[in-house]
């Protein structure tokens, strides 16, 4: 890398597989800025030490993936608002040394509702899922006013805890159907239905044909859930647009511009996840011979 570059990062254990350096070097490279965005692994139990490192080096900063999302808010100056309300810090800017921490999953998503084009009311919305991605979206959907929500999960016990937390309603996992009942919009948030994870089952004949359907997940981009939805007519929102959104906003944090997204952009994004699918697949097959 040039050592005049900016330098910028996605940190986290392990991290294989990110689609953050497609997005930021795709920007990158439209505006012409001398910067780089790589995949940093920081190994269990070493983030304390990494963080000297990564100032002393210069990083202008860096997006946070599993495991350190929590972790991160110890070392931060400064945590903004939509972070503190989710538990969890995804972009974190350097500033004369200091950490400061925010989320944009929340725009990500509420901001990927609003470009799909889907129409809604605002009355009942449905999240599958308690993790932090559940935060965000809950949190997302709240700020654009949905009068009810309903968090459904596995856990019971989580569900409860972020209905709590965040002033909404909760349901167990096997009344997801029920719960679905004249919902206006069902967000996955969980890893169900993801490539090599088992499929999210919920019939979608339960939801009112009025109800948009979104999924957080990307890989495939029509999950079993999406495309189910789709057969029945009803409007779906693809894991994509989040994706895109929350990039934007930490572009801005870190460049005062805020980028746009593109068909060019969503080629490339769709082009890559292709490719990954089928050398994922290869790879099982060569496994399994
Ligand atoms: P993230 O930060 O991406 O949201 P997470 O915090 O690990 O990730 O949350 C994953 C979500 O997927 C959780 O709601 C989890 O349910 P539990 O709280 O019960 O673990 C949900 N999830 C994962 N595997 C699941 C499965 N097989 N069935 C139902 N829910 C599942």
């Amino acid at each position: 890398m040039d050592n005049s570059a900016i330098k910028l990062a996605v940190i986290g254990y392990p991290v294989t597989y990110s689609l953050s350096p497609l997005l930021h070097n795709h920007w990158i490279a439209e505006r012409g800025i001398l910067a780089q965005y790589e995949m940093l692994k920081i190994s269990k139990g070493t983030l304390k030490q990494a963080i000297p490192k990564l100032i002393a080096k210069g990083y202008r900063g860096f997006n946070i993936t599993i495991p350190y999302k929590q972790d991160i808010m110890n070392f931060c100056e400064r945590i903004d608002d939509t972070a503190r309300h989710i538990g969890a810090v995804n972009t974190v800017l350097i500033k004369d040394g200091k950490l400061y921490g925010s989320n944009t999953d929340t725009f990500g998503f509420t901001e990927s509702l609003k470009q799909s084009g889907a129409s809604f009311a605002k009355n009942h919305a449905l999240v599958l899922g308690a993790g932090g991605a559940a935060r965000a979206v809950t949190y997302g959907l709240k700020q654009m006013g949905f009068k009810k929500i309903t968090i459904v999960n596995r856990t019971l016990e989580k569900a409860q805890e972020m209905a709590q937390d965040f002033g909404v309603e909760f349901n167990t996992w096997e009344h997801r159907e029920i719960a679905a009942k004249n919902v206006d919009v069902v967000v996955n948030t969980t890893s169900l239905g993801m490539t090599g994870q088992t499929a999210l089952e919920f019939d979608v004949r339960q939801l009112p044909g009025h109800c948009v359907v979104c999924d957080i997940v990307y890989k495939p981009l029509y999950t079993k859930l999406l495309s189910d939805a789709r057969d029945r007519g009803l409007q779906t929102v693809t894991g994509l647009g989040m994706l895109v959104h929350q990039a934007r906003l930490s572009f801005l944090n870190w460049f005062d511009i805020m980028p746009d997204d593109s068909d060019v952009l969503q080629h490339k994004l769709q082009h890559e996840i292709e490719e990954h699918a089928k050398k994922a697949a290869a790879k099982n097959v060569e496994g399994a011979a």
